[in-house]
């Protein structure tokens, strides 16, 4: 599969790092391509462009941007680039604020998360809320002793999210499909959640799973 990978952070580099892992083709989208040239000189499968390059590469794209300027590189992307296509958003909309007593504070409400803004704004595209609620250093197959951890997910597109479930096989993990866009008002601030353990007790280790009786 080619993967558009929208970003160059910890985020970008470690789902990129995990397609190409799984044998995927990568490239990496961002406003200046030295910020890559480590990560592509040390990933064969890997290469760097624009937002609009690697949005154009991908059958499948990933969204790893700050949340507060994610319209903008969907925008600088192009939403031709995009249109049908599934859109793996790992972004949070965490405000500039500090934290409360290591509580994010969201520039977003409860009655609309940062997903459905980008939705609406790219009605053509498939987006699909995965990855935003694990730290990066365990994004990709992690090793728990309770076993695999849940992804959370949720999107408007059935095929979108069954490209997702497929990816979170391969990176280790079980998907727990929330439903429609909406529910990233929930997914999103399981962000803050996890946040917690970190800015309180300087863990940023572990990963949410969901119990069932069955
Ligand atoms: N860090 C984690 O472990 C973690 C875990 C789960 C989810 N997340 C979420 O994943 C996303 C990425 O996090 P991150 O820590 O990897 O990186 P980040 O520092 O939040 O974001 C870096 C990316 O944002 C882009 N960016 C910044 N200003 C921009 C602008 N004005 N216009 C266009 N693009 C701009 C940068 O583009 P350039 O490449 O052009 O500089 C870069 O690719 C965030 O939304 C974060 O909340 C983070």
């Amino acid at each position: 599969m080619k993967v558009g990978v929208l970003g160059s952070g910890d985020v970008a580099k470690a789902l990129a790092g995990g397609f190409i892992k799984h044998g995927h083709q990568v490239m990496l989208g961002t406003r200046d391509t030295g910020k890559l040239a480590d990560f592509v000189a040390k990933h064969q499968g890997a290469k760097a462009g624009s937002f609009a390059d690697a949005a154009k590469f991908g059958e499948v794209v990933v969204l790893a941007v700050k949340g507060s300027v994610a319209l903008d590189a969907l925008k600088s992307a192009g939403a031709a680039n995009l249109s049908g296509k599934p859109v793996i958003d790992a972004t949070n909309p965490i405000a500039d604020a500090p934290p409360a007593n290591g509580v994010l504070k969201f520039f977003t409400s409860l009655d609309q998360s940062l997903m459905e803004r980008l939705q609406s704004a790219f009605p053509d595209a498939h987006f699909v809320k995965a990855y935003n609620s694990v730290g990066n250093a365990r994004m990709i197959n992690p090793q728990f002793p309770a076993g695999k951890p849940t992804m959370f997910i949720c999107g408007n597109d059935e095929k979108a999210k069954a490209a997702v479930r497929g990816i979170n096989d391969q990176f280790g993990w079980e998907t727990a499909d929330m439903g429609k866009a909406e529910a990233a008002r929930a997914i999103e601030p399981l962000c803050m959640l996890w946040c917690i353990l970190g800015f309180t007790k300087n863990e940023w280790t572990h990963a949410f799973k969901l119990l069932h009786m069955a």
